[in-house]
C-alpha cells in the first residue's frame, strides 16, 4: 500500500524523506517521489521503481528543509514516473502526496479541463493538487485552502501539501487512510505509518478520521472538520529501529516467526494472576457485573485476524460456555448485521488500519454494539474506535505474512476467555491448568523452533506439489486454514483448508499423488476420527504431513509437536506450518516479505 512522509524543521529534508520511504518499503509499492521546498520554489523527483532507484537519481545538491515523500501502490493508472507522487499543480507552486482512493475523480478532471487544467498524469490524486492550488489563490492560509480543495471531494485520504510560497509549513490530513505526527525538538514529522519516524521520535499523534493538522518546525496545531482546533495528546511508542531491520535473518519473515517465544512472553506479561488464576486485562473497562452481562461472542477481522478469531471462538466457548463466532469482517461489514446489546464484540488487527475491520466496527458503534479490540498498533485506527482492548506488544510485524501477531492474538484470546470463564462457571482448577498452559508457551515454541532444519527439508519436498489440502478437526481447523493461508501467500503454491469431516462430502475427489495433505492431528479427542481420516486419504494414494503431537505410521513424514492444553495447542500447531510456507517460499524463489499482489495492511475498501 503507499506510503507518506513529510519533514518540516532545520534539517535538509531529502535524506530524511528517503530514510522514511525506505522504512515503508514493507507495505509493498511500485513507485517513489519526493518534493521538497527551496527558495519559494519545489524541487520534485519521482521514479517508477524502487527508493533506492529514487535516491539514484537525486542530484547532490537537493537543498530544502520542508518537503513530502511517497512510495505509491498503482490504483488509477499504471506504475511509471509520471504517475508516481508528488502531483503538482500547473504552477508548480503545490505538491500533494496521497494515500486513498478519490471517487469522484472523474468527475472533478471533467470540471478542471473545462476551466483549461492540463493534466500531466493518469491519477486520481493529480485532481487535489489542481483543487488546492486554485483555492490558495482564493485565501491566504495553506491550511484552508487545503479544506476547501478536500469539501469537494468524494473518497479516502491521507494526504501531505506543501506550497513553494509557504516554505517551513506542510499540512497533512485524513479521511479513512492513517496519517500519524512525530514530535521532534524543533522539528515536526509526518506518515501514513509509524514504521517511518521511529528512528527520530517516539512521541506521536494519530490524525482522527476529517482531522488536518499544520505542522512547523516549532510544533502543530490539528483541526477537526469543522475547523475548530482540536487538543491532542502525544503518545509514546516503543516499537525501536531494530523491528525494522532484519537483524541478521534473511528474511523478516523468519526473524518474527522467530520471535515468537518472546512475543507470546509479551502478549502475557503482567497479565496472569497465580493466586486466583483469572487473567488481568486492565484495558477492557468493564466491571465483571457487565462481563458477566453478555451472552453471545462475535468476533471480526480480516485474512489470518480471522482465522485466529476462529481459534479465539473456540477458545471461548470452551472455557466461558458463551457462544462464540468468527466472521470475515470484510462480509461482516457489508451484511447490514444484527447488532445485539448483549452480544460483546470482538475486532482483531495487527496494524489496527484495516478499512474493512475498521468499517466493521464503525458501523457496530453506529449501532450501539459494544466492541473490544484485540489490536497490536497501540493508538492506531481501530484501537482507538473500539470500547476498550487487549494490545498484544508483539512489536511491529514487517513482512507481508501474519506470523507472531496471529500466534499473540491466540494467546490474547485465551487470556480474554480465561476473564470471561472465570468470572463464570470456569473452575479455579481449570483456570490453574489454562494459565500454566499459557505459561509454559515460550519454551515449546523455542523447542519447535528447533526443528526448523527437519522442515525445511519437508518444505523442499512438498513445495513441487501442484497444491496442497490443509485439513483440521474442530481445533485443528482453523490452524489449517491459517496454514493454507501462509502457504499460499508466500510460496504461490494453491492450498485449500477443509474440516477433516468434510472430505468425504466433496475434496476427497481432489486426493491422490498430485494433492499431498497437511493433516492437523493433535492428541485431543478427535485424533482417532483423525486418523480414520489419514487411513481414507491413504487408500486414495494421497501423500500425507502429519503435525500432531506422535508420530503415525499412517503419515508419510510427521512434525512432531509438544502437548499444552489441549485448548492452547492450536498456538503451537500453527508454528511448523509457518517455517514451512516459509522455506517453501525460499526454495521456489518468492519474494518471501513482499509477496505479489498483497500489501501489509490494506487500508483501502
Ligand atoms: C496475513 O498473513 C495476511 N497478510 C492478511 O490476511 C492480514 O492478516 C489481514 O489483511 C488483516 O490484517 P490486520 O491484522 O492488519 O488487520
Amino acid at each position: 500500500m503507499c506510503g507518506i512522509v513529510a519533514y518540516v524543521g532545520p534539517k535538509d529534508a531529502a535524506p530524511i524523506l528517503l530514510e522514511g520511504l525506505q522504512r515503508l518499503e514493507y507495505r509493498g509499492y511500485d513507485s517513489a517521489g519526493v518534493a521538497v521546498v527551496a527558495s519559494k520554489a519545489l524541487k520534485t523527483r519521482k521514479v517508477k521503481g524502487r527508493v533506492a532507484d529514487l535516491a539514484a537519481v537525486m542530484p547532490a545538491r537537493f537543498k530544502g528543509t520542508t518537503g513530502i515523500g511517497h512510495t505509491r501502490w498503482a490504483t488509477h493508472g499504471v506504475p511509471s514516473d509520471v504517475n508516481a507522487h508528488p502531483h503538482l499543480s500547473s504552477d508548480e507552486r503545490i505538491a500533494v502526496v496521497h494515500n486513498g482512493i478519490i471517487e469522484n475523480a472523474d468527475a472533478l478532471r471533467q470540471r478542471l479541463e473545462g476551466e483549461g487544467v492540463k493534466f500531466l498524469s493518469e491519477t486520481d490524486t493529480e485532481v487535489l493538487a489542481h483543487l488546492v492550488s486554485r483555492a490558495v489563490e482564493e485565501t491566504d492560509s495553506l491550511e484552508d485552502a487545503v479544506r476547501r480543495a478536500l469539501k469537494s471531494v468524494v473518497g479516502t485520504y491521507g494526504i501531505a501539501v506543501v506550497d513553494a510560497q509557504r516554505p517551513g509549513e506542510v499540512v497533512v490530513a485524513r479521511l479513512g487512510s492513517p496519517i500519524v505526527l512525530g514530535i521532534g525538538e524543533k522539528e515536526m514529522f509526518a506518515a501514513s505509518d509509524v514504521a517511518a519516524l521511529v528512528r527520530y521520535t517516539r512521541q506521536v499523534v494519530h490524525l482522527e478520521d476529517g482531522e488536518l493538522a499544520v505542522l512547523k518546525a516549532d510544533g502543530f496545531h490539528t483541526f477537526g472538520g469543522d475547523a475548530r482546533e482540536t487538543a491532542k495528546e502525544p503518545l509514546t511508542v516503543d516499537w525501536e529501529t531494530a523491528n525494522y531491520d532484519t537483524g541478521g535473518y534473511e528474511h523478516y519473515l523468519l526473524k518474527e516467526i522467530s520471535e515468537q517465544p518472546d512475543t507470546i512472553a509479551r502478549t502475557l506479561r503482567g497479565r496472569l494472576d497465580d493466586r486466583f488464576h483469572v487473567a488481568h486485562l486492565g484495558g477492557l473497562n468493564m466491571d465483571a457485573r457487565e462481563t458477566r452481562s453478555f451472552k453471545r461472542v462475535k468476533i471480526i477481522g480480516c485474512g489470518s485476524a480471522y482465522y485466529s478469531g476462529q481459534i479465539g471462538a473456540q477458545l471461548i466457548e470452551e472455557l466461558a460456555r458463551i457462544p462464540a463466532d468468527a466472521e470475515p469482517a470484510s462480509e461482516f461489514r457489508y451484511r447490514s448485521p444484527v447488532v445485539e446489546a448483549d452480544t460483546l464484540y470482538v475486532a482483531i488487527s495487527q496494524s489496527g488500519e484495516t478499512y474493512d475491520t475498521l468499517a466493521a466496527v464503525q458501523e457496530l458503534k453506529r449501532k450501539g454494539g459494544r466492541v473490544l479490540g484485540i489490536v497490536n498498533t497501540v493508538g492506531s485506527a481501530i484501537a482507538r474506535e473500539c470500547d476498550g482492548g487487549v494490545y498484544l506488544h508483539a512489536g511491529p510485524e514487517v513482512s507481508v505474512a501474519s506470523t507472531k501477531a496471529f500466534t499473540s492474538t491466540a494467546a490474547a484470546f485465551a487470556l480474554l476467555a480465561l476473564h470471561l470463564g472465570r468470572v463464570r462457571d470456569l473452575s479455579p482448577a481449570d483456570g490453574r491448568r489454562i494459565c500454566e498452559g499459557l505459561r509454559a508457551l515460550p519454551d515449546q515454541i523455542k523447542e519447535i523452533l528447533t526443528q526448523e532444519e527437519h522442515i525445511r527439508s519437508l518444505a523442499h519436498k512438498y513445495a513441487a506439489s501442484p497444491g496442497m489440502m490443509f485439513i483440521g478437526r474442530v481445533r485443528g481447523y482453523p490452524v489449517a486454514r491459517e496454514g493454507a493461508q501462509k502457504l499460499k501467500e508466500v510460496s504461490y503454491v494453491h492450498a485449500e483448508a477443509y474440516p477433516a469431516s468434510e472430505l468425504k462430502h466433496g475434496p476427497l475427489a481432489l486426493i491422490g499423488p498430485e494433492m499431498p495433505t497437511v493433516a492437523i492431528v493433535p492428541d485431543d479427542e478427535m485424533l482417532d476420527k483423525n486418523l480414520t481420516t489419514l487411513g481414507e486419504i491413504r487408500a486414495r494414494s494421497g501423500r500425507i504431513l502429519m503435525v500432531g503431537h506422535r508420530e503415525t505410521d499412517q503419515a508419510d513424514d510427521c512434525i512432531v509437536v509438544p502437548k499444552n492444553q489441549n485448548e492452547l495447542d492450536p498456538i503451537l500447531l500453527s508454528i511448523p506450518l509457518q517455517l514451512f510456507a516459509y522455506h517453501a517460499a525460499v526454495a521456489l524463489g518468492r519474494d518471501v516479505d513482499k509477496p505479489r499482489n498483497l500489501a501489509k495492511s490494506v487500508t483501502v475498501e
